[in-house]
């Protein structure tokens, strides 16, 4: 496949080096500010791409949907932070009927934790001294918080826990209530990411943990829902790639 990267950050480098050990071929990058990029903004980039991989920033998420839409480039998109706009990316891509796929977290590793945590909250439901709480850790770079897998990860708790109806991630200054799922995160240093799910009984703990080494599992996880997109169209999240994949 030729590839357009967009963002040529940590992440836009990670995925041109699984795009080279795939066989693809990448053949632009587009960043307003890194070095290296080939052009600064989608409009001065050639459209002759089978597929764009955009890990940059949320703020252009929809401009940038437009571009693919009017180009007819399927998109697989990593960048965090644009829930609000969820809709107005659909509606783009359903009316074009081109090909997009956005997620959280690309990751085999992290996808095996959502169903792992799928699976721990219908078992542990049944047993009302354990409490759920969920903590996560990213490197100081990040921007948002809690992390889109953190936010994912207590979503899917949610709708299989019937003992946990809200979502709560600031710093409690009162005690939790029973209903209430803690959402805690702390940034600093290098960590590529780190998501833990707890349930505590007076007696025990039982700890679900995630832990990213690199970045490399969420590039080869972007580079094979591109592998995947190819020939498809519509609006996919990353859980419909990995339901594939989980399923064999
Ligand atoms: N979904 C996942 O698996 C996953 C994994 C890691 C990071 N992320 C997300 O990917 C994004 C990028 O992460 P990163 O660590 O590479 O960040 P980074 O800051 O290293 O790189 C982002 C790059 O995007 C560029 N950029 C900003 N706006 C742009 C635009 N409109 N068009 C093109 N480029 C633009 C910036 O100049 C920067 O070079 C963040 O939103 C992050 O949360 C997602």
């Amino acid at each position: 496949m030729d590839v357009i990267l967009v963002g040529y950050g940590r992440m836009g480098h990670e995925i041109e080096q699984v795009l080279v050990e795939r066989g693809h071929r990448c053949v632009a990058r587009i960043d307003p500010k890194a070095s290296g990029a080939d052009a600064r903004s989608l409009e001065e980039a050639s459209a002759a791409a089978d597929c764009a991989i955009e890990f940059a920033n949320g703020e252009g998420v929809v401009d940038n949907a437009r571009w693919y839409a009017a180009h007819a480039v399927p998109a697989v998109v990593g960048t965090t932070g644009w829930e609000a706009e969820r809709d107005t990316v659909r509606e783009i891509v359903e009316s074009a009927r081109t090909g997009y796929l956005w997620g959280a977290n690309f990751s085999v590793g992290a996808n095996l934790f959502f169903a792992l945590v799928e699976a721990a909250g219908v078992l542990l439901d049944r047993f009302e001294d354990y409490d759920a709480m969920m903590f996560e850790t990213h490197h100081r770079h990040k921007k948002d918080s809690p992390s889109g897998t953190a936010l994912e990860a207590a979503r899917r708790l949610l709708r299989v826990h019937g003992r946990k109806s809200d979502i709560v991630t600031e710093a409690l200054q009162r005690p939790i209530e029973p209903h209430e799922l803690h959402v805690a995160s702390m940034r600093g240093g290098s960590v590529p990411g780190v998501h833990e799910l707890t349930f505590d009984s007076p007696f025990d703990s039982i700890t679900i943990r995630h832990s990213a080494r690199t970045r490399a599992g969420f590039a080869l996880g972007s580079v094979l829902a591109a592998e995947w997109l190819a020939g498809r169209s519509g609006f996919f999240s990353v859980d419909d790639f990995f339901a594939d994949r989980l399923q064999g």
